[in-house]
């Protein structure tokens, strides 16, 4: 790619200024009726926000038009990309039948359930639910009541959803004083925030001595086993194996991210190590609200129904929960995904991809490491890929956030700050045009 090339051709994707009336008309609806004019916790910039309008493949235009490379993909969600023809297929055909029936037996969820367990290695049970957070907060309810005990112990940097047992230490801006948490939202009741134990990620000594000292109040320990897009040093994800069954502690691996993403059997296959329960999101509803939780029949059978007179008994229910649309979803994107040698091209795809945008952050000696394993990728203005969340804390914060919107600015979809993600229909094609996009954000951000 000469310096010519990227310069005279006009820009593929990108929003360079074109901003509709009606994309205008519709930022102004938002801001009265939505707070911060936002669906969420998510807002970007004023000068590179947008209103998604349609999705295909690896690419999404907004209202005005504007064509973008989505390395968000629904947060991750949609592994095949957009609007994918076998998960339109399942759907339509679905909602031919009935989109919506409550949480008793339906036919697409069973035979989600059938087709699921097989790869996921803990699973002896498995409860559909409707979102990640739903997952993680009924596998800590679980745990609790099968333990007897009240805490959990989670690692600082990891998300585990929205709910008040999950929101300490995502992102604290201070040192954690482990085991004590920071907590990332206000309205977290007092009394909740001293049940969620906080330890730094990849440091086993230091999760050990914490599980040990609390071991009488400890429920589980709760792990990304990729965090955010830190792996796993090798030997912690086991060693918290062990130090969690020694002390008669559940370990819960959170797979909302990882399940389905590194191979069928996720991160408990990836990296051998067998969890009690396992919670899901994201890809298992092919684009739309399913999770789950799977584990041990020990623990998941409290929440058997037919136990309601019991002490024990534990409750787990949703509207929508098993919901038919998403396990047709789920089971289309799935067939996808077995077909052989899959996972090879979508490992291969990220493996190009990271190496590409290293060397154009070469080429403009921008001080930036590009990393990640398997389909997830991210960089940060320092030397080295970070093992913890301190070393994430003391890369070059304030310069990712002006590049990331540089990179939105220029047609490249991402969540800044945040890790990013690859889709199978990701193109070649998409990569080239990506790697012109990061050569014209080099330029315009040192310009
Ligand atoms: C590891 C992990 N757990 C749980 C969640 C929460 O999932 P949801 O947003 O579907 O509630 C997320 C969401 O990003 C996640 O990344």
């Amino acid at each position: 790619m000469s310096d010519v090339e990227t310069l005279d051709r006009p820009p593929p994707i990108g929003r360079h200024g074109r901003v509709s009336a009606e994309e205008q008309r519709e930022f102004a609806r938002a801001k009265q009726m939505l707070p911060g004019g936002a669906l969420g916790g998510n807002a970007l910039a004023e000068d590179v926000k947008f209103v998604f309008k349609r999705g295909e493949g690896g690419r999404f235009w907004d209202v005005s038009g504007n064509c973008y490379i989505d390395y968000v993909l629904g947060s991750g969600a949609l592994v095949l990309g957009h609007a994918h023809p076998a998960v339109q297929a399942a759907v339509a055909d679905q909602a031919m039948r009935g989109t919506h029936f409550f949480a008793y037996l339906n036919e697409p969820a069973v035979q989600y359930a059938e087709r699921l367990m097989p790869h996921f290695r803990c699973a002896e049970r498995i409860r559909f639910t409707t979102s990640g957070s739903e997952s993680t907060f009924h596998a800590m309810r679980l745990a609790r009541a099968f333990t007897g005990r009240s805490k959990v112990l989670k690692f600082e940097g990891a998300y585990h959803g929205n709910h008040d047992y999950a929101q300490l230490s995502t992102s604290p801006k201070r040192a954690s004083n482990y085991p004590v948490g920071v907590p990332d939202t206000a309205g977290i009741p007092d009394v909740v925030k001293g049940l969620t134990l906080v330890a730094p990620f990849n440091d086993l000594e230091a999760a050990r001595a914490i599980i040990a000292a609390n071991k009488d109040e400890l429920a589980a320990v709760i792990v990304e086993p990729i965090q955010r897009i830190i792996s796993p040093q090798p030997g912690f994800l086991q060693g918290l194996r062990d130090a969690t069954r020694e002390h008669g502690v559940l370990l819960i691996m959170d797979e909302v991210v990882t399940g389905l993403r590194y191979g069928l059997g996720g991160a408990q296959a990836y990296f051998d190590v067998v969890p009690d329960l396992a919670t899901y999101g994201k890809i298992i509803g092919g684009g739309l609200p399913v999770g789950a939780v799977a584990g041990r029949a020990d623990i998941l059978d409290q929440a058997d129904p037919s136990t309601k007179a019991n002490p024990g008994y534990v409750y787990q229910n949703g509207t929508l929960q098993g919901h038919p649309l998403g396990c047709a979803a789920g089971m289309a994107t799935l067939s996808v995904l077995e077909t052989p040698g899959f996972y090879d091209r979508l490992f291969a795809m990220a493996d190009r991809l990271r190496a590409g945008l290293q060397q154009v952050f070469d080429r403009h000696d921008m001080g930036a490491v590009v990393f990640g394993e398997g389909p997830m990728w991210h960089f940060l203005f320092t030397d080295r890929a970070p093992v913890t969340y301190r070393d994430v804390l003391e890369s070059d914060q304030k310069k990712l956030a002006a590049f990331d919107t540089e990179l939105i600015r220029q047609g490249i979809f991402v969540l800044p700050g945040t890790r990013r993600f690859v889709a199978a229909t990701h193109t070649e094609e998409d990569l080239a045009v990506t790697f012109e996009a990061f050569d014209r954000a080099c330029r315009a951000f040192k310009a």
